[in-house]
């Protein structure tokens, strides 16, 4: 009877670990990979944060690595004037044939809105730039940044709304990420040579040290059912339905601030043919 009791307070506790441990655990998912102690984790593994100064920027990096799933991030990033810094946070395999899924914040004055760089890369070659404002203050509050990969398509969301599609388009011979599994990375630099206006606006060493931070980090393979359910759905469907398009079509019209697909004077000898795709 009482061994009967103890098995089930056991089950409790497990299932309420389980529960806990879904919400990922810096220590266990990531290792600082440089920076020294600019790049640090705390509240026992549930908050992490980035910082740049003067002699160097940090980063970090997933211990495991992903093929296809939905991975979600909440980040806060660097207040004030960030002019100049860049935080990237993105998903690359290795090698010179990699493939790279990006989100880049680039900083900006006080007062001055961030640009969210997009980028993708498939067996070693990006060019694929899509940049955005975005509708919130980033600096003010956590916001969740979330990649969709599955074998149809790649999709960018910000507080789960899409920003950005990259459609599978091998029939029309695009190279799609989909054999080579990838790694997470966040890092914190300073890129004040090209950053701001084409590097005009140059960052501001007396408000360093530059501080992002972290948390909330959730990583779901495609076939995983802890997800919700319309998350499990929007990770596996290979296309977005009728509502996703329309918040897509809301950010790309009013937010959207540079599209490679319709950038004619840089690609004279005629769009990359995925751009012909993207139309909706
Ligand atoms: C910074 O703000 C200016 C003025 O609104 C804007 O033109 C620029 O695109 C913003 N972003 C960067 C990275 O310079």
């Amino acid at each position: 009877m009482a061994f009967a009791n103890n098995g089930g307070l056991c089950v409790l506790v497990l299932s309420a670990l389980m529960v806990a441990c879904t919400a990922g655990n810096f220590y266990q998912d990531f290792d600082l990979t440089w920076g020294d102690h600019r790049a640090k984790i705390y509240n026992g593994g549930q908050l992490l944060s980035l910082s740049l100064d003067k002699v160097s920027g940090s980063g970090f990096r997933s211990k495991k690595e992903y093929l296809f799933g939905r991975i979600d991030m909440q980040l806060k990033l660097v207040a004030g004037n960030s002019a100049g810094t860049v935080t990237a946070y993105y998903l690359s395999s290795e090698g010179p044939m990699h493939d790279e899924i990006d989100f880049e914040f680039l900083g900006n004055l006080s007062g001055d809105p961030y640009i969210l760089h997009t980028n993708v890369f498939t067996q070693g070659k990006g060019n694929r730039e899509q940049q955005f404002y975005l509708w919130f203050d980033p600096t003010r509050n956590f916001h969740t940044y979330s990649i969709i990969w599955n074998p149809q398509h790649i999709v960018f969301l910000v507080d789960n709304i899409p920003i950005r599609e990259f459609r599978n388009a091998e029939s029309i011979g695009v190279p799609f990420p989909k054999n080579q599994p990838m790694r997470i990375y966040s890092s914190l630099w300073n890129a004040d040579d090209w950053a701001t206006r084409g590097g005009l606006v140059k960052t501001d060493w007396s408000k360093a040290p530059f501080t992002a931070y972290y948390r909330n980090f959730n990583a779901i393979p495609s076939s995983s059912n802890s997800l919700s359910n319309s998350a499990r759905q929007m990770a596996t469907a290979g296309q977005l339905d009728t509502t996703s398009r329309r918040w897509l079509r809301w950010v790309q019209k009013y937010f959207m601030t540079y599209n490679y697909c319709t950038d004619l004077k840089r690609f004279p000898g005629g769009l990359p043919p995925e751009c012909r795709q993207s139309r909706f």
